[in-house]
C-alpha cells in the first residue's frame, strides 16, 4: 500500500506532537514536529542578539542556519534531537525564554519561507507525519489526510503545565493559561499562514480521550483514507 502524507495542525497544547509521533511509530513513517524549526530560529536569534522586531534580520538568520532533526538520542524522554549548527539544542528549545519570542519569530514571512522548503523536502514521497499550524493549509495542501486537533484553552493549559513540570519548570496555572491565550491570539491573527483549519481537514477534539483512544481513532481515519486512495489509484 502506498504510504500517505499526514498533516496534523492545531493550537499549542492540543497534543499534536504526541499524536504525530505515535502515528509515525505505528505506521513506520517519518515524523517532523515543525514547531521545533521555528523554536530553533527563535533560540538562535536570542543567542546572536538579533532583534525580534527586525523581520529582515530574522529572515537572513533563518536562511543561514543549518537545522537538522535526528533520531532521539540520548534516550532522555525526547521525541527527536534538534541540531542547530551542529549543537544539540533539543531541550533548550522548550525554555520559557524561547517560548516567549517564538510566535513573533514564526510570524515573519521570510522566516516561514526559509523553513517551508525544508518541511516539504522531508515529506516528499509520502510516508511522513508533519505536525504544526499551517501544514494542511500551506506546507502540504495535497496531504492525503489532514487532522485539525483541538481542545479548550483550559485543557491545553493543564497539559502544558504538566509538560513543563516534567522538564523541572514550575509555572502556575493562571500564567500558563495566559500564555496559551496570548499564543493563540498571535498564531491565529498573524498575516502569514495563520493557524486555521484547512477546509478538507477532519477536526478531532482531544479533551477526554486517552492517548491510546486518540491514536485508535486517528488510525481508523488513516485506514479509511488508505482505502480511498488505493481504490482511486487502481484502474
Ligand atoms: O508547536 P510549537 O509550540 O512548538 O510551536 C512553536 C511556535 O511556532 C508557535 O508560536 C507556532 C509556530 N509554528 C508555526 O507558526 N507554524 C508551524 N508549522 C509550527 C509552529
Amino acid at each position: 500500500m502506498s504510504p500517505l502524507t499526514i498533516a496534523i495542525d492545531g493550537p499549542s497544547g492540543s497534543g499534536k506532537s504526541v499524536l504525530a509521533q505515535a502515528l509515525a511509530r505505528r505506521l513506520g513513517y517519518r515524523y517532523l514536529d515543525t514547531g521545533a524549526l521555528y523554536r530553533a530560529v527563535a533560540l538562535a536569534a536570542l543567542r546572536q542578539g538579533v532583534p525580534i522586531d527586525d523581520p529582515a534580520a530574522l529572515s537572513r538568520l533563518a536562511e543561514s542556519l543549518v537545522l537538522r532533526i535526528e533520531p532521539p538520542v540520548p534516550d532522555d524522554g525526547r521525541q527527536y534531537t534538534v541540531l542547530l549548527d551542529g549543537e544539540d539544542v533539543t531541550w533548550t528549545l522548550r525554555t520559557p525564554e524561547v517560548e516567549r519570542v517564538v510566535s513573533a519569530v514564526a510570524a515573519v514571512p521570510g522566516v516561514r519561507r526559509a523553513l517551508i522548503a525544508q518541511q516539504q523536502r522531508l515529506a516528499a514521497g509520502g510516508g511522513a507525519v508533519l505536525a504544526g499550524r499551517d501544514i494542511g493549509t500551506v506546507v502540504l495542501p495535497n496531504a492525503e489526510l489532514k487532522i485539525y486537533l483541538d481542545a479548550s484553552p483550559e485543557v491545553r493549559a493543564r497539559r502544558r503545565q504538566q509538560q513543563l513540570r516534567e522538564q523541572g519548570i514550575i509555572q502556575d496555572y493562571a500564567s500558563v493559561l495566559a500564555d496559551i491565550h496570548q499564543r493563540d491570539q498571535l498564531d491565529s491573527t498573524r498575516e502569514a499562514a495563520p493557524l486555521r483549519r484547512a477546509a478538507d481537514a477532519i477536526e478531532v477534539r482531544n479533551e477526554t480521550l486517552t492517548l491510546d483512544e486518540l491514536v485508535e481513532h486517528v488510525m481508523r481515519l488513516v485506514e479509511e483514507q488508505r482505502r480511498r486512495f488505493c481504490s482511486s489509484r487502481s484502474p
